[in-house]
C-alpha cells in the first residue's frame, strides 16, 4: 500500500449531482473488513453472487455519479483496519475525506479496539452489514460500532455500498 489516503485523493472530474462543489476535492473511504475478500463465493444465499471487485465497482460508480472520489480497501487483519481507521482520521481533520463507509465483517460483533479507533479518531462512519444481521443468529444482534456510527445500512445487500456512500454524502454536506 503507497501513500496515504490524502495523497491518492484524486479530484472526481464532472462532479454531477454534487450538493456543494467542495465535494470535487474529497473522497470517501470503503473499508472491507474479514472474509469479504470472499464475496461471490461466500454463503452466497447469504451474501448474493457479486464479487468484492463488483462492489468496489459499483462503490466508484456511486462516487462518480455524486461527484466525489472514493477508495476501497479490505483488509482481513484488524490491526490493519485500525492503521487505515487512525490514517482515516486525519484525512478528514485535514479536510480531505468526508467519512468512512465500513463492512467490518465479523469484528463488528467482537470488537471494542475498532470501535475505539473510530472514536478515537472523530471519523464520521457509516456501519454497513449486506445481510440482515438481526434476522441471523443472536451474536450478531450486537454491534460495537453502531454506537459510535453516523448511520447504520443492514440489509440491503450489496445496493447498501451505493446506499451508504450516498448517505454519507447527504449527511456531510452543507444544503445550500
Ligand atoms: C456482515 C455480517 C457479519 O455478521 C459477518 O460476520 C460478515 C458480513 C455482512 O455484511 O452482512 O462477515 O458484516
Amino acid at each position: 500500500m503507497v501513500g496515504t489516503i490524502a495523497e491518492r485523493a484524486a479530484p472526481a472530474s464532472g462532479a454531477r449531482g454534487c450538493r456543494g462543489a467542495d465535494n470535487a476535492l474529497k473522497k470517501i473511504l470503503v473499508l472491507n473488513g474479514p472474509n469479504l475478500n470472499l464475496l461471490g463465493l461466500r454463503e452466497p444465499t447469504v451474501y448474493g453472487s457479486a464479487t468484492l471487485a463488483d462492489v468496489e465497482t459499483l462503490c466508484r460508480d456511486t462516487a462518480a455519479r455524486l461527484g466525489v472520489a472514493v477508495e476501497c480497501r479490505q483488509s482481513n487483519h484488524e490491526g490493519q483496519l485500525i492503521d487505515w481507521i487512525h490514517e482515516a482520521g486525519a484525512a478528514q481533520r485535514a479536510g480531505q475525506l468526508l467519512g468512512l463507509v465500513f463492512n467490518a465483517g465479523a469484528y463488528t460483533h467482537t470488537s471494542i479496539a475498532l470501535a475505539d479507533a473510530v472514536k478515537g479518531s472523530s471519523l464520521t462512519m457509516i456501519e454497513l452489514h449486506i445481510s440482515n444481521v438481526h434476522a441471523r443468529e443472536a451474536y450478531r444482534h450486537r454491534s460495537y460500532l453502531s454506537g459510535v456510527a453516523a448511520g447504520i445500512v443492514v440489509g440491503f445487500g450489496v445496493d447498501g455500498y451505493a446506499l451508504a456512500i450516498e448517505g454519507l454524502v447527504r449527511r456531510t454536506t452543507a444544503r445550500p
